[in-house]
């Protein structure tokens, strides 16, 4: 399934009443399944005192459950407001890992514009696994899921 099929296929369950958790295992699901690179696929949500914490995931359990904004890939993506596509991590300095299997990275931010709820962390035992259509495509879900975290605000204020 490409990325607008997922993005599809959340919003038919969005329209269907699934709750924002539900949405976003699905999201998990759908872009785990959607390419035999991705090893690891996961969420990590970003608190308000700055810290990322795991949300759901497929693959290998991680120690890595909770991270503080710039450690890390994931937690330098935060810092500098950009995604990151590491093609290799053993040449990465500020890399922690999850498994010693992973190979490469990307961390795409779920975000509206200066303002950032989560971020799409995938691992892949492939070297350099992320082509810029694979980039473009996390990108895409990235920016539904935005929707989904800020519709989700809106109503947690409103109730
Ligand atoms: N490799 C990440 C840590 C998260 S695990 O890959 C799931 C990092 O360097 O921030």
């Amino acid at each position: 399934m490409d990325a607008a099929a997922i993005c599809t296929q959340l919003s038919h369950l969005q329209n269907s009443g699934a709750t924002f958790d539900e949405l976003l295992s699905h999201a998990v699901r759908l872009l785990h399944e959607s390419n035999e690179r991705f090893d690891w696929t996961g969420i990590y949500e970003l608190d308000p005192g700055q810290m990322l914490h795991l949300g759901p995931f497929i693959g290998a359990p991680t120690d890595h459950v909770f991270i503080a904004v710039g450690h890390g890939v994931c937690g330098s993506a935060v810092a500098e407001g950009c995604n990151k596509n590491i093609p290799d991590v053993s040449k990465e300095p500020n890399y922690l890992a999850c498994s010693s299997a992973t190979r490469s990275e990307l961390v795409v931010l779920i975000r509206d514009g200066d303002r950032i709820y989560a971020q799409i962390d995938i691992d892949s035992h492939q070297v350099d696994a992320f082509d810029s259509s694979i980039e473009s495509g996390v990108e895409m879900i990235a920016r539904w899921l935005a929707g989904a975290y800020h519709s989700d605000e809106v109503q947690k204020q409103a109730a």
